[in-house]
């Protein structure tokens, strides 16, 4: 296959942010920029049995595959396709029974291998980026990565041993991972739900912008880029890649930490969001000292590390308590806008979905829904999810007027991000137009 470039954008190289993508015509905001098919993309086993291993369709009666009857598929089509890949872990699935335990990572990084040994030519999610040119950035792994590298290699040799062919070496091993966690995506729901992870090679070449004017969202196992901005020619396409509700100096630890570099975007140099990010509380004995701000951000932090670890291994009801707890103590300095405050109510919303306590993440969702609205960008996944997500719950808690009106929310913003003609578009109308 010869390379054809992708119409109207361009590959570019920038002195500090490496190679990019340009667009050579004006882009209009909902308008799609470009479609990338998954080089490899792997369903997280959570969702086994919801969505078609080979296609990500979610759909009831799915059929099993009649061998580990763990994967499941539309019909014998999906089925089929999927065999190449699947058959890495059909057997060894049974074989290893309750010791099977891949990351996700490895999973997909083993799909890579094998399509590597069968694919000699540019594919078409190799447009402009080819994966062999991923940026590895082999130089900057300290001893912690280090060590996660090869217990990801170790994990890859122990499952998949029997069933890749002369696997490559480690030093190929160590470059790939470090390929695969800079450049590689999740995909996700309408309601932001993990699905699974891919390699998308033409949409990692876009670079990083805390104000990005593309958002990616997924059709099946295709990434769809749309402008949420106005892009004229000549301007450089930025996705983002992480999560923007956090103030500028947490963005940056993450951005340094897992794509190893320092953004200078707008919102990073500006810092124009920060202050109400970070809101204190208005008490009538006067504003807290400087040094009681920073402890109970240094406490934040480290409640939101220990609940994400908490996650695997406590019940809900003292997830929950974690939840409550920590809003308690927080709520003494900051407001409830605040980004901290916000991201343990998420966190209590998710737990209260779980637990199908209806009202209880209904309540959450009241809470966080404005402030979301004013932390994020114009056109933000994360609010048209929680738009989403609130609506439903309204509906099912026969709260048609509210119910409606998320939903319409939602859609407005799913209709840019999305697109029109979009399977999760035509859904959220469906669900609307039940009402009316
Ligand atoms: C997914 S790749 C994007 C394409 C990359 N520039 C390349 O040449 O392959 C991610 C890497 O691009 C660079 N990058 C992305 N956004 C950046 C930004 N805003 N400023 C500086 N470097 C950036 C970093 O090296 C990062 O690890
Ligand atoms: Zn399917
Ligand atoms: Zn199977
Ligand atoms: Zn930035």
């Amino acid at each position: 296959m010869k390379n054809e470039g992708i119409e109207g954008t361009e590959r570019f190289v920038h002195p500090e942010r490496g190679r990019g993508l340009r667009a050579l015509r004006h882009f209009a905001v909902g308008e799609l920029v470009f479609a990338c098919p998954a080089y490899s993309y792997v369903l997280t086993e959570s969702e086994r049995g919801t969505h078609c291993e080979h296609c990500f369709t979610r759909k009831e009666d799915l059929s099993k595959c009649g061998k580990c009857k763990q994967a499941y598929y539309c019909n014998i089509d999906c089925q089929r396709g999927d065999w190449p890949m699947h058959k890495l872990e059909c057997v060894a699935m049974c074989a290893y029974g309750e010791n099977w335990c891949p990351s996700e990572t490895v999973r997909l990084v083993a799909r890579i291998v094998m399509k590597q040994k069968v694919t000699t030519d540019r594919t078409p999610s190799e447009r402009l980026l080819l994966l062999k040119e991923f940026e590895a950035h082999l130089d900057k792994m300290d001893s912690e990565k280090d060590e996660m590298n090869q217990t990801d290699i170790a994990a890859l040799h122990h499952f998949y041993a029997h069933h890749i062919s002369n696997i490559p070496d480690d030093l190929a091993l160590t470059e790939l991972f470090a390929q695969v966690n800079c450049n590689g995506f999740t995909i996700e729901d309408e309601e932001l739900s993990h699905l699974g992870s891919a390699v998308f090679p033409d949409v990692a070449l876009m670079n990083h912008s805390c104000s990005p004017n593309v958002i990616v969202t997924y059709k099946g196992t295709v990434a769809e880029v749309r402008a949420v901005k106005e892009i004229s020619p000549g301007e450089e396409v930025f996705n983002s890649y992480i999560d923007l509700l956090y103030p500028t100096e947490d963005r940056k630890e993450r951005l340094l930490d897992s794509y190893f570099f320092t953004c200078q975007c707008t919102e990073c140099t500006t810092k124009s969001k920060d202050k109400e990010k970070t809101e204190i509380r208005k008490l009538s004995s006067g504003a807290p000292e400087p040094e009681e701000i920073r402890a109970m951000v240094r406490y934040a932090k480290n409640v939101i590390e220990e609940f994400r670890r908490a996650k695997h291994y406590k019940s809900p009801s003292e997830l929950l308590e974690m939840c409550e707890l920590s809003q308690e103590k927080m709520g003494t300095i900051f407001a409830d806008t605040n980004v901290y405050m916000l991201h343990m109510m998420y966190q209590a919303m998710g737990v209260c979905l779980y637990m199908q306590d209806w009202d209880g993440a209904m309540d959450y969702g009241e809470k966080i829904i404005q402030p979301y609205s004013v932390h994020y960008p114009a056109y933000s996944l994360n609010v048209a999810s929680m738009y989403l997500k609130l609506g439903r719950l309204y509906l099912g808690l026969e709260k048609k007027t509210q119910g409606v009106k998320a939903l319409k929310k939602a859609l407005a913003i799913m209709e840019v991000a999305h697109g029109k003609d979009h399977h999760y578009v035509a859904e959220v109308k469906r669900e609307i137009e039940e009402q009316t």
